[in-house]
């Protein structure tokens, strides 16, 4: 394998960020950021070095879970723009080598959706475009995704005088995978949004997309084969798609979603190292993340983890122990009203650690260097926080802070009467954290993150390589190796708040030649790397990442 690989299989040493265009920048002064917006703001993120945008939902929705429950597959909602706006930005991103990648949400659709309209009412051809039963399932209380919220994943409809099946909420009834129409509806979709000019989906939920749970209909075939179906389209209409699945299953399931030979999902996110990570914060103790890594599965050479702080729902801790849980609640979200659905922090990172530049550079040093490919949430380039005064998931997609000025800079509409609110005092208001001051600090986290991204790029054995988690002789401090086409790099970071001293011996096929640092926070001396050994002491929270190349 060589360098040019790397524009080829792009989703290995991809940067993705993910927006959520209501909340980028409003162009036409209605409150709501546009797909104009995101136009706007190309070079900014180009700029940045991001090379794949990820839209959260922009079809038509009656909005009950922020688009996440489809009205219309084939279409743009019009506080958003047109079809003919999201060509403009796919096209301007295109051409300054940004990828455009969009929500593919086919486990469920609104209740709203024609489909399903059709479907209560009967129609011959619809009605088994859902799941349904004449009697209410037992265990139908069992699965909920949304506690709290959602009582049942079974509701009873009366129009269709039957129970129809919702993982997630009521208004979100799911599609049956089963009925081949469907499928080939769905392959419609993923085929329009290819001509229009995506590179690729972030599919939602994709393990309740392929679960049974019609039980008169208990279906025979893998599950997983129509996994393989959607690939193979969409790689038919399509080299270089990419489908990045959501699917937050434990070890042992989660390969699965890969595929044996790399034929179903190219990336998932990474959601056992990504907890095991904030375990590992409250702890100051990197083994919760060492045991993490050395326990993910071998993965397919075309394959990718797509790895995060933080994304745009509550941060899940569902695959933490009670116990393990309660310790990370207690660190990071204190308060009840911090958190959600039993299991998750509605918070940003930055305001997780107040603020703690440190701990900030820590945790994206770490997306950054991990087996992967980062993702990022947008405005965490800027450290922004959230808004607990929204409500649920709203706290995290606020409205992003690009000035110091009446409407952050992200809109002109009047302030009080915008549907997702502005944070304006305090150390995450936008009359201090914006775009626009961080540009003119070169010590800004803007400008640091920037260099983590450059860096990233230019070091493309982190995406690719075989790694290696080291040993330290201290707990506190995780060491992993990457090491590909005659390249390597080595990254140390530490978890404790004191300083922290390390001895990494170094692999036979990674000692000697000539290392060099890379990339760190530039806070006191580094260890340093003679012969076989990285030794030397690390500050509270600090990370050095080396690299050596054999070829020029
Ligand atoms: C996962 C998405 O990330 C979340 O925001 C949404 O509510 C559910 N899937 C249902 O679509
Ligand atoms: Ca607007």
């Amino acid at each position: 394998m060589s360098l040019e690989a790397t524009s080829d299989l792009w989703w290995k040493n991809a940067v993705i960020y993910c927006v959520d265009t209501a909340s980028y920048l409003d162009t036409n002064g209605d409150g709501v950021g546009d797909l104009d917006g995101l136009t706007q703001r190309i070079d900014y993120l180009a700029g940045l070095g991001i090379t794949c945008l990820w839209l959260m939902p922009i079809f038509p929705s009656p909005e009950r879970d922020y688009g996440y429950d489809v009205a219309d597959y084939y279409g743009v909602a019009d506080k958003y723009g047109t079809l003919g706006d999201l060509v403009e930005l796919v096209r301007t991103a295109r051409e300054r080598g940004i990828r455009v990648i969009a929500d593919l949400v086919i486990n469920h659709t609104s209740i709203d959706h024609p489909w399903f309209q059709m479907a209560r009412s009967g129609h011959p051809i619809f009605r088994d475009f859902y799941v349904w039963a004449d009697r209410k399932p037992p265990n139908a209380a069992e699965g909920v995704i949304f506690p709290g919220k959602q009582e049942s994943i079974w509701s009873y409809d009366r129009a269709a005088r039957a129970w129809y099946m919702h993982r997630f909420y009521p208004h979100q009834p799911d599609l049956n995978i089963n009925n081949p129409l469907v499928r080939n509806e769905i392959h419609k979709v993923i085929g329009f949004w290819l001509e229009v000019g995506l590179s690729g989906f972030r599919i939602d939920a994709v393990p309740f997309l392929i679960e049974q749970v019609d039980p008169d209909n208990p279906a025979t075939a893998d599950p997983h084969d129509y996994l393989r179906d959607i690939a193979d389209f969409a790689h038919r209409r399509r080299g270089d798609v990419m489908l990045l699945a959501e699917a937050n299953e434990p070890i042992g399931k989660i390969e699965k979603f890969f595929g044996e030979h790399g034929d179903e999902m190219h990336m998932l996110f990474s959601f056992i190292t990504n907890q095991a990570m904030y375990l590992a914060f409250v702890r100051g103790d990197a083994t919760p993340l060492a045991d993490a890594l050395r326990s993910l599965p071998p993965i397919p050479p075309e394959s990718q983890w797509a790895n995060f702080v933080k994304n745009h729902d509550e941060q899940s801790l569902d695959k933490l122990s009670d116990a393990e849980r309660e310790e990370v609640f207690a660190a990071f979200a204190p308060k009840k009203g911090m958190r959600l659905f039993e299991r998750g922090i509605r918070r940003r990172f930055p305001t997780m650690v107040d603020g703690d530049r440190r701990r900030m550079e820590l945790a994206y040093s770490l997306a950054f260097s991990l087996p992967g490919t980062p993702v990022l949430f947008y405005g965490e380039e800027i450290g922004l926080g959230d808004n607990l005064a929204m409500a649920d998931r709203e706290a995290v997609r606020l409205p992003m802070q690009w000035a110091d000025q009446p409407g952050a800079g992200f809109t002109t509409a009047d302030a009080r009467n915008l549907p997702r609110k502005l944070l304006r005092d305090g150390p995450f208001g936008y009359r201090q954290l914006n775009v626009e001051e961080q540009r003119h600090d070169p010590g800004s986290f803007l400008n640091w993150m920037e260099r983590a991204i450059r860096t990233r790029k230019e070091w493309p054995e982190l995406g690719w390589g075989e790694w290696r988690v080291l040993g330290t002789r201290n707990p506190a401090v995780l060491a992993h190796l990457a090491t590909w086409d005659g390249g390597r790099v080595l990254a140390v970071h530490n978890f404790a708040d004191v300083a922290s001293r390390l001895s990494v011996r170094l692999p036979d096929d990674a000692n000697g030649g000539r290392w060099r640092p890379i990339f760190g926070p530039g806070d006191g001396d580094a260890p340093t790397i003679e012969g076989d050994r990285l030794s030397g002491e690390l500050p509270p929270y600090s990370y050095r990442w080396y690299g050596r190349r054999d070829r020029v």
